[in-house]
């Protein structure tokens, strides 16, 4: 490129200088050493543009460069951009499986709170359910002289207890527990309720009182 450029410069000038002298025949000589100094002169010329286009081309060279540096340095800045942005998005993911994770906890913990009122429901249907059946099973004992509804006079001797009061069922059989109610024959019942504590005599009576 450098070269071609040399070239056509010095080629220019020759044709130029050379080119459409008249000639002299007298002063030969003369004439010869004016064309060599005038093209001594042109080739100087040339030289002179040869160093100027050196000085353009690198010139050039150095706009080039300039441009290649701030592209280097635009591209780094979009690299950087970039890897922000990517930053920014790692930290909303983030973020948002961590809102996920509380949500899954949350979750677990409704879930474990309903199974625990569930479980306790069932305990507590469980208990009712083994309290009835208790009551059914304690009445059992007494059903065999009070009737099946109570509706009978124990051994011939009780009230009929069917219909009465869960307050005054309580009174006495408390008190054949303790000694301080019954009639002639309340060492029977004494033997009966010995054994049953407060909760059951009040699971009786109510029973009883709902025959
Ligand atoms: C062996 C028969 C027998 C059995 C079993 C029996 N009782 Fe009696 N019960 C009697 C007799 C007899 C009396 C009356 C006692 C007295 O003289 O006070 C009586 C009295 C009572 C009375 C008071 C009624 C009144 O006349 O003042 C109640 C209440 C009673 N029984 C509840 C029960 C309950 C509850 C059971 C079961 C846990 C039971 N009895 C089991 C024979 C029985």
């Amino acid at each position: 490129m450098k070269k071609l450029i040399i070239t056509s410069v010095v080629a220019a000038g020759l044709f130029t200088a050379c080119g459409n002298k008249p000639e002299d025949t007298k002063h030969e000589t003369t004439t010869h050493e004016q064309k060599v100094q005038e093209h001594k002169e042109v080739v100087k010329k040339a030289v002179e543009k040869v160093q100027e286009h050196k000085e353009i081309v690198k010139q050039e060279v150095a706009k080039v460069a300039q441009k290649v540096e701030a592209k280097k340095e635009e591209v780094k800045q979009e690299v950087a951009k970039v890897a922000q942005k990517v930053e920014a998005k790692k930290e909303e993911v983030k973020q948002e499986v961590a809102k996920v994770a509380q949500t899954v906890e949350t979750k677990k913990e409704e879930v474990k709170q309903e199974v625990a009122k569930v479980t306790q429901a069932v305990e507590t249907k469980k208990e009712e359910a083994k309290a009835s059946i208790d009551v059914n099973k304690l009445y059992a004992a007494c059903a065999g002289c009070h009737g099946m509804n109570a509706e009978k006079k124990a051994l011939g001797q009780s009230a009929v207890i069917k219909g009465w009061e869960v307050a005054k069922l309580e009174k006495a059989l408390h008190g054949y527990k303790d000694g301080s109610y019954g009639g002639a024959m309340k060492g029977v019942m004494k033997g009966q309720v010995m054994k049953l504590d407060d909760a059951q005599i009040t699971a009786l009576a109510k029973h009883i009182s709902s025959l």
